[in-house]
């Protein structure tokens, strides 16, 4: 088994990396990225690609087709990963995440590449009322990236045929340590904030629901998509990757941290605008599907994981919203230092 990960030097690659290494101990997996946060390691062990057999640096927009010979199936993570680099960079986001995208699964299935998962999000249910998104309820994408995502699947879907199985992985908001840890996140912002200095500030007014997931459960539900058999649910599958126990509002999470770490203090902004980005979602049908690839993580360990990840690395930067680890942050300083042009494409040195 020939395993390529897209985007493997991100935030969840490490995870997937780790539980295919012990789900598929032969296999070769194979790791391609930009590189945009090769730097921003939070590892006190190895440089997480010394766990790939091979590993690529390319942009997904121009992917090398030779790459894929022998490849039996395909982890796509590499992408643009949030709404502010959305917001800001809205046509680039559109290049990487959805042209390129479907243009790689083309390829693929040219070449023979038998499964392709494709790391998508519930962000893509956008505003919704209090009742729970299910996968056929109405998409409603507030952002240029999370209409990249339903973009991405609407073009998707039609490749998909006998030998070539897409599976759509909508992804819970994520959490949780990792190697290449982000503080963009909202658990790990709040922990990150606690650990830090001892004070949670909401941005929002605390009202807005969110399912979340950690990276591991992550890693376990792409396990399951790899090698899911068609049987009557097809050769294509969009479904809601979380569990209903996760849909939390953002003032219960930052709450939990408060119980967790001692001496905390929460403020919610009261005069906050209502942030629109809030929806809950229902997880029957990947409960279905999956029974043995269930989340197993709790907040309570998620939350207890990040601060001990965090403390091991001496993690004391107040400021850190204004850190590396902050994906818009770091593509920023890149341009600003002309390394970066304005398409997120490395400059080459003259
Ligand atoms: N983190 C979440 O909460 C979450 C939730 C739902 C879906 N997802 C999706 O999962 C995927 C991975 O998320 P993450 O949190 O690890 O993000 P991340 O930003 O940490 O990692 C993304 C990786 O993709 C690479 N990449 C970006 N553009 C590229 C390009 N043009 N060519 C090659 N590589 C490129 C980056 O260098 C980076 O290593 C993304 O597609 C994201 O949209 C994430």
């Amino acid at each position: 088994m020939h395993i390529l990960i897209t985007g493997n030097m991100g935030y969840i690659g490490p995870a997937v990396v780790n539980q295919l290494r012990t789900s598929y101990p032969d296999s070769t997996l194979i790791g391609f990225d930009i590189g945009y946060y090769g730097n921003c390691i939070t590892s006190t062990e190895v440089l997480p690609e010394c766990r790939v057999d091979l590993q690529y640096f390319g942009d997904v927009r121009q992917f090398p087709k030779e790459i894929l010979n022998d490849v039996d199936a395909i982890v796509h993570l590499a992408g643009i990963s949030n709404d502010p680099i959305g917001n800001k960079f809205e046509e680039v986001t559109l290049d990487i995440n959805y042209r390129a995208s479907v243009n790689l699964a083309k390829r693929a299935k040219e070449v023979g590449v038998k499964s392709f998962v494709f790391a998508s999000s519930c962000s893509m249910y956008g505003a919704a009322d209090d009742s729970a998104r299910a996968e056929k309820s109405p998409l409603n994408p507030l952002t240029a990236y999370a209409k990249s995502k339903v973009l991405t699947e609407k073009g998707l879907e039609p490749l998909a045929s006998e030998g070539f199985k897409v599976t759509c992985l909508r992804f819970s908001t994520a959490c949780g340590w990792s190697d290449r840890l982000r503080l963009d996140l909202v658990l790990n912002d709040f922990v990150a904030c606690a650990v830090a200095s001892k004070r949670i500030t909401i941005l929002s007014d605390g009202t807005p629901w969110r399912p979340l997931i950690n990276v591991k459960d992550m890693a376990r539900a792409i396990d399951w998509a790899i090698g899911r058999k068609v049987n009557d649910r097809g050769e294509f599958l969009a479904v809601n990757i979380g569990s209903d126990e996760w849909n939390y509002q953002v003032k219960e999470l930052a709450e939990t941290v408060a119980r967790v770490i001692p001496d905390v203090d929460v403020s919610i902004n009261k005069d906050a605008q209502p942030d629109r980005r809030s929806y809950r979602v229902d997880f029957t049908f990947f409960k279905t599907l999956a029974p043995n690839h269930q989340p197993a993580v709790s907040l309570i360990e998620s939350i207890k994981e990040l601060r001990d990840g965090l403390e091991a690395i001496g993690f004391k930067d107040g400021d850190f919203r204004n850190s590396r680890y902050m994906r818009l942050k770091v593509l920023t300083e890149l341009q600003e230092k002309g390394l970066m042009d304005q398409k997120l494409q490395w400059i080459k040195p003259k």
